[in-house]
C-alpha cells in the first residue's frame, strides 16, 4: 500500500493546481463568475480568447500527462493511480475550496500518458464533434466514451479505469446535458477562435 501513496499524493497535488483559474485570473477574470462558471479551459477560451485558452488547455492536459510520466518506473498501477488522482485533484482542488472543473482536459492528459493512441482517438473525436456541432460539452462526452471503448477494443486491461474516469467526468456535465436536451447549451466555435 505504501508504494501507492506517492502516486496518489503526487497526482492529487499536481492535478489540483487550477491552471485555468490562474491563467484567467492573470487576465483579470474570475472564471467562477464568468460564462459557464466552470474552472476549465473551455471557459477560459470563451472569455479570454485563444492565447489564454490555449495555454490553459495545454497546462490542464499536461498535468494529467506529467504525473503518469513521473511514476512510469513504478508500473502501470502507479501510473493509473497518479493519473486518476490528478483528475480528482482537478475536480476537487484543495486550493479552490474543492470546487474545480469537470476533468476533461486532465483525463485526456492521463490517457495520453498511459496509452497515447487512446489520447489521439480522444483528441481526434473531440475536434471533429466540436467542429461540427460547436458544443464543447457534447464533444467532451463523446470523446471520453470513444477513447474508453477504443481502449477496451485494443485489449487493454485497464479499460475499465478509463471508462470509470470518463463516467465520472460525464457526471460532472449534468448541467451541460440538461442544457443540451433543452437546446440551451452555449455554442463555442473553438476552431474559429483559434484560427482568428
Ligand atoms: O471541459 C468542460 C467542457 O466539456 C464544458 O465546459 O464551460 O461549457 O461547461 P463548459
Amino acid at each position: 500500500m505504501r508504494e501507492y501513496l506517492f502516486p496518489i499524493l503526487l497526482g492529487y497535488f499536481i492535478g489540483a493546481i487550477p491552471f485555468s483559474f490562474i491563467i484567467a485570473k492573470i487576465k483579470g477574470i474570475d472564471l467562477r463568475k464568468t460564462g459557464s462558471g466552470n474552472v476549465g479551459g473551455t471557459n477560459v477560451l470563451r472569455n479570454a480568447g485563444a492565447l489564454y485558452g490555449g495555454i490553459a488547455f495545454f497546462l490542464d492536459i499536461f498535468k494529467g500527462f506529467v504525473v503518469v510520466l513521473i511514476v512510469k518506473d513504478l508500473g502501470i498501477n502507479a501510473q493509473l493511480l497518479a493519473g486518476s488522482f490528478a483528475v480528482f485533484g482537478h475536480c476537487f482542488p484543495i486550493y479552490l475550496k474543492f470546487k474545480g472543473g469537470k476533468g476533461v482536459a486532465t483525463t485526456l492528459g492521463m490517457f495520453f500518458g498511459v496509452y497515447p493512441l487512446s489520447g489521439a482517438v480522444f483528441f481526434g473525436i473531440w475536434l471533429l464533434v466540436v467542429g461540427v456541432t460547436q458544443y464543447v460539452s457534447l464533444a467532451s462526452i463523446i470523446a471520453l466514451l470513444s477513447a474508453s471503448i477504443f481502449t477496451l477494443l485494443a485489449g487493454k486491461d485497464y479499460w475499465l479505469i478509463f471508462l470509470a474516469l470518463s463516467l465520472f467526468s460525464i457526471l460532472r456535465h449534468r448541467s451541460n446535458i440538461q442544457r443540451l436536451v433543452n437546446g440551451a447549451e452555449r455554442k463555442t466555435d473553438v476552431i474559429d477562435i483559434f484560427l482568428k
